[in-house]
């Protein structure tokens, strides 16, 4: 009889907090109107954004921090044959199921990224990795791990959020305590990671900065638009690991 019941240990790189209350609402991740409004409604920008450099179709995608798998399903939607990793283990059985649902395939894995680039290090031509550096205790130690999993040539892409006064007047009072957008306590102003922070440690990790891109949202015409040069709140970064 099999008496082991040890549960195994969170990864080093891990929150087990910030895990946490991605599990707590995965249920609604499918859900437009709910507390994943914004991942939905940022969603086509970012997906054009990073098709317009690359072109997903054919490519070999890697979505670290997945989620229920808005980004993912959708990259897979234009043709990439897409992994989709995370930790939060609710969120990838949503992932799945709404998978199944749509029809559209996407392989889904409870695993770290570090865990996985030693396991497929150059496997994949592009690693996104979205929303997610802000939620974990090593940003770095990520950023190191996305890169070393693409191939020579390939790209990588991340967003989060800066670190100033605005990003926390708009990020957290406005989104989390006057919109109500998100759940309070959803994000944590010393996690936030400055561009120039999010630069050097992908220079670090080998990577060559190929474009960096701001997201804002108009309160009044409740939309998001990406936005050259505007990276004071939200931003992207699109990366190549050199030939
Ligand atoms: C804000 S959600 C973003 C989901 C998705 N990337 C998107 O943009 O649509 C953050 C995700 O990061 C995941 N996450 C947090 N810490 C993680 C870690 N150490 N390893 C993998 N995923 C993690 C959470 O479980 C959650 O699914």
């Amino acid at each position: 009889m099999d008496t082991d019941t040890r549960t195994e240990p969170a990864p080093e790189n891990a929150d087990p907090a910030e895990v946490g209350k991605f599990e707590a609402l995965a249920a609604r991740w499918w859900d437009p109107s709910s507390e994943f409004r914004p991942l939905h409604e940022i969603n086509p920008l970012r997906l054009d954004w990073i098709d317009a450099h690359v072109g997903v179709e054919g490519k070999a995608v890697l979505d670290v921090g997945c989620g229920g798998g808005i980004l993912a399903e959708s990259m897979a939607g234009r043709g990439a044959a897409v992994t989709g990793i995370d930790l939060a283990e609710k969120a990838l059985r949503v992932a799945r199921l709404h998978s199944l649902e749509s029809g559209i395939e996407v392989r889904y894995r409870k695993v770290a990224a570090e865990a996985l680039a030693e396991e497929m290090p150059g496997a994949f031509d592009i690693v996104t990795c979205m929303e997610m550096l802000e939620h974990v205790p090593d940003p770095e130690s990520t950023i190191t791990a996305c890169a070393r999993l693409a191939r020579p040539g390939g790209w990588v892409f991340f967003s989060t959020i800066n670190r100033n006064a605005k990003a926390f007047l708009l990020a957290i009072v406005g989104a989390e305590y006057v919109l109500k957008m998100l759940p309070r306590g959803t994000h944590e102003y010393d996690r936030f990671i400055r561009p120039s922070e999010l630069a050097a440690g992908a220079r670090r990790a080998g990577l060559q900065l190929v474009d960096t891109i701001g997201m804002s949202y108009g309160p009044i015409s409740r939309k998001y638009r990406l936005e050259r040069g505007k990276v004071d709140v939200n931003y992207l970064i699109a990366c190549r690991r050199p030939q």
